[in-house]
């Protein structure tokens, strides 16, 4: 019998003391068989909201948070995933994972479903017919090892204490904690078995982190703890300011992704891509640098060995590749209406979380888990940041269903009104870059 007592640790995490490997433990352990009650987590989760921790309690509450399930175990190098935090129009996982593993890297991309204003991967890979996402592990490492690539989405045995706890937080207002998010993150990373992870934290309004310095913050933290475990890694500091490429939607932003694929993609999506893909073959050990990994991503592109891989990926889960020549084989909207600029000028802004909210109201999106999202919906914009617009042009197109037909006009009016902003003179337009900031890390350990 411990005689650690959960009173006591609630009191030293009120009053901003650090905790203990073996606290922390007793603590994540106890929430996860049962022993410790909801009220009690709620109390601890709050306390470390409020209070912090330090390096070393994140790193001991990440460990106890991937220990409280399986592990993976594929091989002692070349594991390789990325990590985004999220956003509108975030699709680089399906071009980046089969590029490095048309390179060699080990890719095991598990992907979570999406909530609120941004879109989950797993949400997209239904709108492949026949795909199977929910692989065991023994299977999910035979396909690793086969094929180099596995689309997945989290089994119930990837840190469930990540899974129950997240739960609380999304209910108790402690979601926006750095110590919290890391370990919640950093978990189910680490429990996929990788050797070295590509961070792509997002900043502006439609990121999870809107304000630069809390990106910072967080990119930080992910990547201490990376170390702390022995892993190598990219950090990237990325745009959500406007949505990544032109389709936000499930469907739309698939058949986005294989025209990258096939080299014909939109440009800021395109080099993100490439810039994380040779990120993952550089800590893959695939190439000696990043600028040759680089050239090796786009180079895969052109061969159309990355579509190839993503071919044979989807095949070998079960999937239907013949959409990637015939896109009328996703689920497709029944109705396409376009959005026409009002005045001629320059985009200046586009409200981004608002335009992930905004998906929700055709089915895009869901506001609670259980909502059934339609696959075929969704926003293709025309337009970017800082382009010329002519009155009168479409800027949007939106894929919608008929049912949602009476939501159009409201929709229409925000597009004009509030979402897309448009500024008569260029001079008073500034598009931010799309990476501020790239840094790697390798471990000493
Ligand atoms: N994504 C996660 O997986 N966990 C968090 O806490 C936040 C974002």
């Amino acid at each position: 019998m411990s005689d650690l007592s959960v009173y006591k640790i609630l009191q030293k995490k009120r009053d901003s003391k650090a905790l203990s490997k073996d606290e922390i433990n007793f603590i994540i352990s106890g929430y996860t068989d049962g022993s410790i009650p909801d009220y009690q987590m709620s109390s601890f989760l709050m306390a470390t909201y409020l209070s912090g921790m330090n390096k070393k309690e994140t790193a001991h509450l990440t460990e106890a948070m991937l220990y409280s399930g399986d592990t993976l175990s594929i091989a002692t190098k070349g594991v390789v995933d990325k990590h985004s935090t999220g956003g509108v129009g975030d699709k680089t996982s399906f071009i980046i994972a089969p590029i490095a593993a048309a390179a060699g890297v080990m890719v095991p991309m598990i992907s979570g479903r999406g909530l609120g204003h941004t879109g989950g991967t797993l949400d997209k890979l239904d709108a492949i017919k026949g795909i199977k996402t929910a692989i065991n592990a023994k299977p999910f490492v035979k396909q690793i090892k086969e094929v180099g690539c596995v689309f997945g989405g989290q089994t119930k045995k990837i840190a469930p204490a990540d899974k129950k706890i997240y739960a609380l937080r999304d209910v108790t207002a402690t979601v926006e904690s750095i110590p919290l998010i890391t370990a919640s993150i950093m978990s189910k990373k680490l429990a996929e078995g990788i050797n070295g992870l590509v961070l792509d934290i997002k900043t502006g309004n439609g990121a999870f982190m809107a304000k630069k310095s809390q990106a910072v913050n967080l990119a930080e933290s992910l990547k201490n703890t990376a170390l702390n475990f022995g892993k190598n890694g990219y950090v990237f500091l990325t745009d959500m300011s406007q949505p990544l490429g032109n389709a936000v939607g499930h469907s739309i932003e698939l058949i986005e992704c294989i025209e990258v694929l096939k080299g014909k993609g939109p440009k800021d999506l395109t080099e993100l891509s490439l810039d994380l893909a040779a990120a993952m073959i550089h800590i893959g050990g695939q190439s000696s640098s990043f600028t040759k990994a680089r050239a090796l991503a786009e180079e895969l592109i052109n061969s159309g060995a990355a579509l190839n891989k993503f071919i044979e990926t989807v095949e070998y889960q079960g999937g239907d590749s013949s959409f990637v020549k015939n896109y009328k084989k996703l689920p497709t909207a029944q109705k396409r209406v376009s959005v026409k600029a009002e005045k001629s000028g320059f985009i200046s802004e586009m409200k981004n979380k608002k335009i992930g909210l905004a998906a929700i109201e055709i089915g895009g999106g869901r506001r609670v888990k259980t909502d059934k999202i339609n696959l075929g919906a969704g926003f293709y914009f025309h337009k970017k940041i800082g382009d010329r617009v002519k009155k009168g042009e479409t800027i949007v197109t939106i894929h919608h269903d008929e049912k949602y037909k009476n939501i159009i006009p409201k929709l229409k009016h925000m597009f004009v009104n509030e979402l897309i902003l448009i500024e008569a003179s260029a001079k008073n337009v500034k598009a931010n870059p799309l990476v501020y900031k790239k840094q790697s890390f390798w471990s000493k350990k």
